[in-house]
């Protein structure tokens, strides 16, 4: 796999610590454990879209001292070996605890931001008790302005990254770091 990595953006330690930083700062809002700021009765729900989150979303989850529980949403922007947003596919049934719930929807990376009005439109019908959004990366200057995102790890370049969950072609997901592909691999 290292061979086809151009070049590595974001190694696995820089990754960990963010990733450490953004449970504190998630706990922060949701309440750590004997100051709960929410409503009790509303707890938190974490939902992940499928399926490059579900690195970040393991580590995650771990940095969280929370009572919470996770939904789950599969939506698909990027099929197969393209690298450029497509229409989504299909918005899979969400299922899970979300109704009346403290929501937080776990992305991998906004892009064009065309995927994640999709899944919050669909948490919304829903009727949460507060919805949130956090996304481990965002491509710098993509998705328009008034796309709400709560929480984010990094903001990185318009480059097409895999690694930590992230693929291409469903492959590369695996690999530790996130990195830059190389070029020919794509075409
Ligand atoms: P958006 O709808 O354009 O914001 O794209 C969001 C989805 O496309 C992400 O959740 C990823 O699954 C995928 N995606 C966007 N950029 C990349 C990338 O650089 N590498 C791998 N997948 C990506
Ligand atoms: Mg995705």
């Amino acid at each position: 796999m290292d061979a086809d990595i151009e070049r590595v953006l974001l190694d696995r330690e820089t990754i960990r610590r963010r990733v450490q930083e953004m449970g504190r700062e998630i706990a922060q809002v949701y309440g750590n454990p004997g100051e709960n700021r929410l409503d009790a009765r509303a707890g938190v729900t974490l939902l992940p879209i499928l399926s490059g989150s579900i690195i970040f979303l393991a580590d995650l989850i771990r940095e969280l001292p929370l009572m919470m529980k996770l939904a789950f949403v599969h939506i698909s922007s990027y099929p197969g070996r393209s690298t450029q947003s497509q229409p989504h596919r299909t918005l899979l049934e969400l299922t899970g605890d979300v109704a009346g719930r403290h929501v937080l929807i776990v992305d991998d990376i906004l892009d064009s931001g065309r995927t994640l009005p999709i899944v919050q439109d669909a948490v919304q019908q829903r009727g949460p008790a507060s919805l949130r959004t956090c996304v481990l990366l965002r491509k710098r200057g993509k998705a328009a302005a008034e796309l709400k995102v709560d929480f984010v790890g990094f903001e990185i370049d318009d480059l097409f990254v895999v690694g930590y969950g992230l693929d291409f072609d469903d492959l590369y997901r695996n690999y530790p770091h996130i990195g830059v592909l190389r070029a020919e691999l794509m075409s």
